[in-house]
């Protein structure tokens, strides 16, 4: 029976932010939502979170997450007196596979494979993430004996001049047996240089009592950095993002530069897709065979089907854009716009809850909110859908085949029948019949003996 404890009561003061650090986002997300994600596929029998700085916070920003239980670390007295608060709150079964995984709302991007791969080193004992580190500096040390045993783990503070030559370092995260895990904390006291209840003092106690202590290492150098400065938060922000440009490149998507790709979600993309430096992806986004994406371009939830170009500069959110299509540069798709096969949507182009037909075109400089427009539709400079009257939204239809001149407003609820023609500057305020052209339009005249007025002397 698998627990997972995460240790999130930490003040993470070097953040200087009112924010409790492990709400603190990577990749658009809080910390804790990585390592919980994580955590979940190992699919574990509980999760606890033991909160303490900003504990009311933390709880509120996961209180639709019914799998997860929350320990109160108030004042924080260490490591080990931090994962004390979890204990009433472990589950036990037979014995033989209760283990407890111990992690870090500050190391939010522990791999699941790493934590597998910790849980087998376990063998029924102990087992400890470690890493050899070039500059060992402020970690725990990995004390072994001569015959390459883990026998303890020493924080800096407290290590010797020998034992701060030792490169090999405590990531923190471990897993144990949940019976004996429990035993060991009630029997660590806080006699160092910290006056902390340190959770490393459980190795000693492990290979005290010969249950027998294993060290595991994560797959990359990434895996284990933690947060605890607005710098490495953004150092870690570039090694996330690099992962994950390599595992697009990887998977045959060519990114004009990998090191200007942010990905904030998902991004599924099929063949032969092309991403221009400078876009943002957020949230789910569907990149079909074929797709290019412009330099600097944004999209949130979006679907984008095959062959279409979303050219520099265009803003997709909650949007589905079909075969083919062309959209931008500088164009604005908000939620709810559907736009078709073959449809253009051209610079400066908004539209919102709408859908565009196939092969319909509005090339430049239009609104068009609430509205359905069909196939073929040719939509002119200008255009605006007046689908507001200030208290309620009224829908805009305009029918296949319809030619809707420049500078027109459409004053909703309107419709634009099949083939209709608008002439330019209409502020269409009734149905335009089908086959039609309509206009509305003063008569155009000329003032004869007209002159202009000069300026007095
Ligand atoms: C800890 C380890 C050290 C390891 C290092 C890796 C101990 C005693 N030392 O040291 O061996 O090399 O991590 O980064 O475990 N926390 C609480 N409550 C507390 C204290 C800490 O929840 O009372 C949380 C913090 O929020 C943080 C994590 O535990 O997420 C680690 O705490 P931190 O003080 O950073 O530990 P280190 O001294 O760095
Ligand atoms: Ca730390």
């Amino acid at each position: 029976m698998l627990n997972i404890v995460i240790l999130a009561a930490g003040l993470g003061k070097r953040m200087q932010s009112n924010l409790p650090k492990v709400l603190h986002p990577l990749a658009g997300k809080p910390m804790l939502a990585h390592v919980l994600d994580n955590a979940r596929a190992l699919d574990p029998k509980r999760i606890i979170v033991v909160v303490g700085h900003g504990a009311d916070r933390v709880k509120q920003a996961f209180s639709d997450q019914a799998d997860i239980e929350f320990a109160l670390q108030s004042p924080q007295h260490g490591t080990g007196h931090a994962v004390q608060q979890a204990v009433p709150a472990l589950l036990e079964g037979d014995g033989a596979d209760d283990v407890t995984l111990v992690l870090y709302g500050d190391v939010p991007l522990v791999q699941s494979a790493t934590l597998q791969g910790l849980l087998q080193a376990r063998a029924g004992g102990m087992a400890v993430l470690t890493e050899k580190l070039a500059d060992p500096t402020g970690y725990g040390r990995i004390v072994r004996n001569e015959h390459n045993q883990v026998v303890r783990i020493v924080e800096h503070k407290d290590a010797t001049e020998q034992e701060h030559a030792i490169n090999e370092v405590n990531t923190g995260i471990l897993a144990a047996p949940t019976a004996k895990l429990k035993d060991w904390l009630t029997r660590i006291d806080n006699n160092n240089a910290q006056g902390e209840y340190y959770l490393t003092d459980v190795v000693g106690l492990s290979v005290h009592d010969g249950v027998p202590v294993h060290a595991a290492h994560p797959g990359h150098g990434w895996e284990t950095l933690g947060v605890n400065s607005r710098v490495q938060q953004a150092q870690l922000e570039r090694s996330w993002q690099q992962e994950q440009a390599r595992r697009l490149l990887e998977q045959g998507v060519t990114l004009a530069d990998p090191a200007r790709f942010d990905l904030r979600g998902s991004l599924t993309c099929g063949r032969d897709v092309f991403i221009d430096v400078g876009c943002v992806f957020e949230g789910k986004v569907e990149l079909a065979d074929g797709v290019r994406v412009g330099p600097h371009c944004v999209l949130k939830d979006a679907v984008i089907a095959s062959g279409t170009h979303i050219e520099a500069f265009s803003h997709i959110q909650d949007a589905q854009v079909g075969d083919d299509a062309r959209i931008g540069p500088y164009a604005r798709l908000r939620p709810g716009a559907q736009i078709g096969a073959q449809a253009h949507v051209g610079n400066f182009v908004e539209i919102k809850k709408s859908v565009l037909g196939q092969g319909s075109k509005a090339n430049h400089l239009a609104y068009i909110g609430d509205a359905q427009i069909g196939a073929r539709v040719n939509v002119g400079a200008g255009t605006i859908t007046c689908n507001y009257d200030g208290v309620n939204k009224w829908l805009t239809v305009i029918e296949d085949d319809a030619f809707i001149g420049s500078d027109t407003q459409l004053v909703a609820p309107v419709r634009v029948g099949q083939g209709a023609t608008l002439g330019a500057g209409t502020t269409l305020t009734r149905d335009a019949p089908a086959g039609k052209l309509t206009i509305s339009r003063p008569q155009q005249k000329t003032i004869e003996g007209w002159t202009r007025p000069v300026k007095k002397s």
